[in-house]
């Protein structure tokens, strides 16, 4: 595994290697065990998107490995002048050891991998977010003891965290139920890959998908760069806020999953989530656990 730039690219062992790594620092952190498995690493951040988690769990966790992060956003480096990302490729694969990008195009992070020298992590593109699903994944299996005989649903848009979630889900052995309206569908190289699963259903029915899950996920209804769709996406997703209702036909041990930031009121109600706040936020506690598996993965020698 050289990079994290979808988790298409991923075998089940390699996802599995990632969360067990994950689990054991985790541990460490919180009983004081030092990890300094990259010492005196650097890692760049480049966000052409806002971020509260990504940025704040990636520049503590690579601290927490001995390293440190050079963070550029968009406005203000000349990526944002519209450098070609062939050459921010390799001018930054001569300062540092590993790159993490959020931005629009996944092309935009395959070409990163493609023309740099060094480690790029995906930190959330239109097309996915793996490293959100990787913390997911962490704690379903946290509250769940293993993904055997467990259903998975998303309720909601067709997005990067679907797409990720479908193929997450799936390579780890879970069954994957996903509800969204006709016209906000995962796209079609998502569909093939699930394609080649017993174990996947795709409904415009959120009470169909939400049948005996073990798990409920949702996210918002606009995503980054979205913003001009909104009142189009709020009349097209009425009927798909997770609310008491589908956690009524849910298992009644179900979890909730949501990436944050949430839209109380839209894609779930005030009292599913907080009924849902302790997996909410250790959910969004495992990212840097999580990423910081990743980073050792990548990035040690
Ligand atoms: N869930 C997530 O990626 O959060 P941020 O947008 O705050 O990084
Ligand atoms: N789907 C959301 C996820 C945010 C973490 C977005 O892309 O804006």
């Amino acid at each position: 595994m050289k990079h994290l730039l979808k988790l298409l690219d991923l075998s089940k062992e390699e996802i599995i290697d990632i969360l067990n790594l994950a689990d054991q620092l985790k541990y460490e952190t919180k009983h004081g065990i030092e990890h300094h498995h990259l010492k005196g690493k650097c890692l760049a951040m480049i966000f052409e998107k806002s971020s509260t988690r990504t940025r704040v769990s990636f520049e503590v966790g690579i601290n927490q490995l001995g390293g440190y992060a050079v963070v550029l956003a968009g406005e203000g480096s000349q990526i944002g002048r519209g450098e070609p990302v062939q050459d921010t490729a390799r001018v930054l694969s001569r300062y540092v050891d590993g790159i993490m990008i959020r931005t629009f195009e996944q092309k935009e992070v395959e070409d990163l991998a493609k023309y740099g020298s060094v480690p790029v992590i995906n930190g959330l593109t239109d097309f996915c977010h793996p490293c959100q699903i990787l913390a997911d994944l962490m704690t379903i299996r946290e509250y769940k003891g293993s993904f055997d005989g467990l259903k998975m649903c998303f309720i909601g848009d067709g997005n990067n965290m679907m797409n990720s979630l479908i193929v997450g889900g799936l390579k780890v052995g879970m069954e994957v139920a996903v509800a969204c309206p006709e016209g906000y569908r995962p796209p079609q190289e998502i569909l093939d890959f699930a394609a080649g699963y017993d174990c996947f259903t795709l409904t415009d029915d959120p009470m169909v998908a939400a049948k005996d899950a073990d798990v409920v996920i949702t996210d918002v209804w606009t995503s980054m760069g979205q913003e001009e769709e909104r009142a189009a996406r709020e009349k097209a997703f009425a009927g798909y806020c997770i609310d008491e209702k589908i956690m009524g036909v849910a298992k009644s041990d179900a979890i909730v999953q949501h990436c944050l930031p949430a839209h109380r009121g839209e894609e779930i109600t005030e009292e599913v989530f907080e009924a849902n706040a302790g997996p909410i936020f250790d959910e969004a506690e495992n990212r840097l656990h999580a990423q910081k598996a990743v980073m050792v993965t990548l990035m040690k020698d």
